[in-house]
């Protein structure tokens, strides 16, 4: 493993206004919880980064701006060589963030109480933009089999057959059961939607945690056909940590869809995006490859020494085994018996700030997901705490 960069240094957050650590009176009523919630990780970015932001910061003024030529060449470079996928400048539209594209592509593709099909559990603003917007929110939920998560495809066509869906929204890689979609179950969704007139929106925002052994395919990258009824949303927000940032690439190869989502976007009323997250996106792209890929390592680490904790200590809490994303989807249906009991369990015994899994849907009331996006010692904190928890409560 490299060794540039120091992944074990703890960095205190507080008081910076993060939701992670400064919004635990807010929002959870108490401030001694140890927080693994949201998706939002506790590094710091590399200095090679950095710099270009000092530089930028500077110069000192920071009016409107657009994105220019060597956005998108940058761009194209990390999809050509992460991903093996060519992609056209023209078909980008920056956005301030990825659930406001999903929004906006709701409203450009859909008309008010039409349904759009999602896979629970599943990151829970889907269900929330669909049905704020006024539309009907249909799941087809996963299938969970011994510890493992499939698609219905059966439940799928029929729900993609209705006359009344007209989009779909994936989660791809998946949030919250860490599932990397291979690239036949991504065709037979694709080849399912253009069937029967739907358009597809794959979320790619967590497409850079693959764990090793599995193969990230983007939408962009299947036959034209699939891509041409796709919309491929991704950001540096979780990659290089940088949601604060507020800039998002949402890719639309099909020149109607790519029209009607911009319309939309612009009846929005928005523009120019930040300057410094656009700003951030190039430097990152551009400087921040290797330490992404000892980020990676650092991750998978992690990902072996809790499975191996609770393998040793805490049995009865099962894993889902990743196959990319930080975020790891526990079971405690062998400790507790409804969602009271869990929240008992991980709030008022373990300390910590999980995210329940009964806010995905999808029959995750025993579930909880918990970001492992931290420093070692951070992780085994949270897990000795809920060690002593779960030997308290089982006693
Ligand atoms: C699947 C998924 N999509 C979107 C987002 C958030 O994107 P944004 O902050 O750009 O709206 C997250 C954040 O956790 C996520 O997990």
């Amino acid at each position: 493993m490299g060794n540039k960069y120091n992944f074990d240094q703890i960095i205190d957050r507080r008081n910076t206004g993060c939701i992670k650590y400064d919004s635990a009176s807010k929002r959870m009523g108490r401030d001694d919880l140890l927080p693994m919630w949201v998706a939002d990780m506790d590094f710091s970015l590399p200095d090679e980064i950095l710099d270009v932001l000092h530089s930028r910061i500077s110069h000192g003024i920071f009016g409107y701006t657009d994105p220019d030529d060597s956005y998108f060449e940058v761009l194209k470079n990390w999809f050509a060589k992460r991903y093996n996928t060519h992609l056209s400048g023209d078909w980008v539209t920056v956005t301030p963030g990825i659930v406001y594209a999903i929004a906006c592509a709701i409203k450009a593709y859909t008309d008010i109480s039409d349904k759009v099909v999602i896979q629970e559990p599943v990151y829970y603003p889907f269900r929330e933009t669909i049905e704020d917007n006024d539309r009907v929110c249909v799941s087809n939920t996963l299938i969970q089999k011994n510890g493992k998560y499939s698609i219905d495809f059966d439940d799928l066509e029929e729900k993609l057959k209705d006359p009344k869906t007209k989009l779909m929204i994936i989660s791809s890689p998946h949030n919250p059961v860490g599932r990397v979609f291979t690239r036949e179950e991504l065709e037979k969704i694709s080849l399912l939607c253009l069937e029967n007139g739907v358009k597809l929106f794959s979320d790619e925002i967590h497409c850079d945690f693959i764990y090793k052994g599995n193969k990230f395919t983007s939408l962009l990258a299947l036959e034209d056909k699939y891509a041409e009824n796709t919309v491929v949303a991704t950001s540096i927000s979780k990659t290089f940590n940088a949601a604060g940032f507020q800039v998002s690439n949402i890719i639309i190869k099909n020149n109607q869809m790519r029209a009607a989502f911009r319309k939309q976007n612009g009846a929005n009323g928005y523009s120019q995006a930040s300057v410094i997250g656009l700003e951030a996106t190039k430097a990152a792209y551009t400087y921040g490859e290797e330490w992404l890929d000892e980020l990676l390592e650092y991750l998978e680490g992690n990902l072996d020494f809790l499975r191996t904790y609770i393998k040793e200590n805490i049995p009865k809490v099962k894993l889902t085994e990743p196959e990319g994303t930080y975020l790891l989807w526990l079971d405690f249906s062998e400790i507790v018996e409804d969602k009271k009991q869990l929240k008992e369990l991980i709030i008022n015994r373990a300390r910590l700030w999980l995210d329940a899994g009964s806010i995905f849907g999808g029959n995750s009331e025993l579930f909880e997901r918990i970001n492992i996006a931290c420093p070692r010692q951070t992780l085994k904190e949270a897990l000795d705490r809920l060690k002593t928890a779960v030997e308290e409560f089982t006693r």
